[in-house]
């Protein structure tokens, strides 16, 4: 009997732990997609002193905002953001950046989002930051944000140099 209690008091041990492994894997998804928003997009730090022009996007003025999370690491041009980390491109109508067009946007996601390709999701939206659109065929992006695979596949290098000039 006494043999049989202890098996039940290490089972149920085993099945707490188990509960607790689920509810931390869970928990540790901090930006879920479908509810991210972008309202403060504004408020973040600009990298950018002016608008550059964008080659890759369409030949279009942008400027370049990260949250707290991205920002050492961008302006170091460092490699490896945390979890959460995100980066927010206007696109604007002209050189002077009055009039945004829409919102280019990466975010980092938990370790297994997307492994082979820096676990980082793609979106676009509206200039208000709140009309969120994911792009499902991210592989577009990816195709060419890989090139800056060594800076984590944002092209914060050249986005630094282009500002010196
Ligand atoms: C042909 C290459 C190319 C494609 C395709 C591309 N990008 Fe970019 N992206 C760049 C370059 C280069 C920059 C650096 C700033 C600039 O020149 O616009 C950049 C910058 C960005 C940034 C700012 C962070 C950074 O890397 O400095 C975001 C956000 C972004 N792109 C999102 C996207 C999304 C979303 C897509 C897919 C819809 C996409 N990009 C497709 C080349 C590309």
């Amino acid at each position: 009997m006494a043999c049989s209690f202890k098996t039940m008091i290490t089972l149920f041990v085993a099945v707490l732990f188990c509960f607790v492994g689920v509810i931390t894997a869970q928990s540790s998804d901090l930006c879920p997609p479908e509810k991210l928003t972008f309202s403060e997009w504004e408020d973040w730090q600009q990298i950018t002193r002016k608008p550059v022009k964008s080659a890759a996007h369409g030949n279009d003025w942008v400027r370049i905002f990260v949250n707290k999370l991205a920002r050492n690491i961008y302006l170091k041009a460092g490699s490896l953001y945390p979890e959460c980390a995100a980066i927010v491109k206007p696109i604007y109508a002209g050189p002077e950046g009055l009039h945004v067009k829409k919102l280019t946007i990466m975010v980092k996601m938990a370790a297994g989002f997307d492994e082979n390709n820096g676990n980082w999701w793609y979106a676009s939206s509206d200039p208000s930051g709140t009309r969120v659109v994911p792009k499902v065929r991210r592989s577009e992006c990816i195709a060419c944000h890989e090139q800056a695979v060594d800076t984590d596949y944002l092209f914060s290098e050249d986005v630094l140099e282009a500002l010196k000039e």
